[in-house]
This record gives C-alpha cells, sequence and structure tokens, in this order.
C-alpha cells in the first residue's frame, strides 16, 4: 500500500458502524490498518466481529446519538480505552420524510439532535483532544441535501446544510493546527436510509434517470474517498465537500 495512505497506529472513532455507509467506511479504514472504536447504540457485536477478523483493535462505546449525556462521555471514553484518537468520522444519521405542514415537532427536533447537534459536541469533544495532540483528521457526513432542499426533508435538509457550515467553521479555526475538518457528500445510496424512495416506483426511476453515473451508490462507494480524507495525503485538503454522488451534483 502507499505508505501516504497508510492508517497503522492510528484509531478511528466512528458513529453510526453498525450498517449502511458508516460500516463501509469503517472497513475501509480497518483495512488501511486503523484501529477502531465503534459509538453505538445496540449490543450487536456483528461489526465488530468484522473489523477484528481484519487483525486491527475494535472496541465498542455505548452512545444513542440523542442522548446527549452519552455523547458527550463518548470521546473521553475512546481516549481512555485506546491512549489518543487521531480521526473522528461522524456518520450516524437518520432520516424522516413528511410534507413540511405535517411534519412532527418531535420529528424535528429528534433529526436535528442526531443530525446535528451530535456531530457538533463529538467535533468539540475531539478538537479539544486532537489540538492537544497537534493533529487529526475529523470527517462529517453530509449529504446532497447540503446542498439542495430535498422533497418532504425540512429537517435533514437543516441540519445537512449546517453540518457542511460547520466543517467549513472548524476547518478555518484548526486548519493551522494539523487537523483536517472535511467532509464527504454521499448522492442517493441504496441503504436502509431509502428504503421508502427505492419501494417508490416513481421517485426510484426518476432519481435514477438523473443520476449520471446510470446507477445508485452503494456503501463500499465511500472507502475509497474516507481512506483519503483520514489519511496523511490529504493533509492540504482543509474544509472540503468531497461529493461521491455518481455525478448528481454536476447534473
Ligand atoms: N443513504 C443515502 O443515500 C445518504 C445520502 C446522503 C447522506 N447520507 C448520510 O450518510 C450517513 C449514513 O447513512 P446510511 O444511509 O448508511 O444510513 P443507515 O443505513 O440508515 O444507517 C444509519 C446508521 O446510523 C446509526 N444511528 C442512527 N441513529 C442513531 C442513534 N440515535 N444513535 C446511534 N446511532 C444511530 C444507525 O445505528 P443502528 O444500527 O443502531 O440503527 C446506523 O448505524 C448518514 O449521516 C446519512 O444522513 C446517506
Amino acid at each position: 500500500m502507499n505508505q501516504a495512505f497508510n492508517l497503522q497506529g492510528k484509531t478511528a472513532v466512528i458513529t453510526g458502524g453498525t450498517r449502511g455507509i458508516g460500516k463501509a467506511i469503517a472497513l475501509g479504514l480497518a483495512e488501511s490498518g486503523a484501529d477502531i472504536v465503534l459509538l453505538q447504540r445496540s449490543d450487536d457485536t456483528s461489526a465488530q466481529e468484522q473489523m477484528r477478523a481484519l487483525g486491527v483493535r475494535c472496541e465498542i462505546v455505548r452512545c444513542d446519538m440523542e442522548n446527549l449525556d452519552e455523547v458527550k462521555q463518548a470521546i473521553p471514553k475512546a481516549i481512555e480505552m485506546m491512549g489518543s484518537v487521531e480521526i473522528l468520522v461522524n456518520n450516524a444519521g437518520i432520516q424522516r420524510r413528511a410534507p413540511a405542514v405535517e411534519f412532527t415537532e418531535q420529528d424535528w427536533d429528534d433529526v436535528i439532535k442526531v443530525n446535528l447537534k451530535a456531530v457538533w459536541v463529538l467535533c468539540q469533544q475531539a478538537g479539544r483532544h486532537m489540538l492537544e495532540k497537534k493533529g487529526g483528521k475529523i470527517i462529517n457526513i453530509a449529504s446532497i441535501a447540503t446542498f439542495q432542499g430535498g422533497l418532504y426533508v425540512p429537517a435533514y435538509a437543516s441540519a445537512k446544510g449546517a453540518v457542511g457550515q460547520l466543517t467549513k467553521a472548524l476547518a478555518n479555526e484548526w486548519s493551522s493546527a494539523g487537523i483536517n475538518v472535511n467532509a464527504i457528500v454521499p448522492g442517493y445510496i441504496a441503504t436502509e436510509m431509502n428504503t421508502a424512495l427505492i419501494e417508490d416506483p416513481v421517485r426510484s426511476r426518476q432519481i435514477l434517470e438523473r443520476i449520471p453515473a446510470g446507477r445508485w451508490g452503494n456503501p463500499e462507494d465511500f472507502k475509497g474517498a474516507a481512506i483519503f480524507l483520514a489519511s496523511d495525503a490529504a493533509n492540504y485538503v482543509n474544509g472540503h465537500l468531497l461529493a461521491v454522488d455518481g455525478g448528481w451534483l454536476g447534473r
């Protein structure tokens, strides 16, 4: 492997690594040699077992992104467990769909809590540690809804828009300290989050027709971008929002 992409000796903390895009990213980082801490709410050890089978250390810190106390304790726990944290991937996210006039306050609060507030708290906690260590990589998972309003997803678009701005704001503060804060922008990816769209033949066809690559993305499409942004190869990449969208945003 090109040494610039080698993550051996580094610890990556990732949220939402139990399935979907987050699990593929965690596996990609582990394949490049990183030890992994999964911040997850469930007891499921299947992702952990897959990482360990690659020969890296993988630990679980229990953390429900809707529980602010658990979110605040997660990075300190990971540091205590592993000694230090070099990489943070904020991937966990939820979706709630409804026309704006029917959108409930509960759905609004849940989406903002998981998709934005937890991201901010984890960035702040990791940033404090990385500033002391004089280096680190933070990768936030944004969305094409960072740039576009979407349909029936007002809270999600608001949260993801803010994740893009937060990424740039933190990069402005921390880049000179050797901390690279960047984001990955997924397009339409075939995961459980999109079951409603995939099962709607009209929306599904309309979306597919607009993707220049001619297919929906899959979680494995994110390994390369994540390894790059987590590695020394990205040392001069700051505040960047990297689209992995089959060309959607350029259309
Ligand atoms: N799929 C797409 O087309 C798409 C497009 C743009 C952006 N994204 C973004 O990419 C990221 C991953 O999406 P995905 O499609 O892989 O989603 P997914 O398959 O639905 O997986 C979501 C992950 O987030 C975790 N999670 C959700 N709520 C949580 C909570 N309260 N506490 C802890 N973990 C929680 C889930 O854990 P459990 O297993 O415990 O539920 C799961 O690991 C999200 O930020 C999403 O917004 C996805």
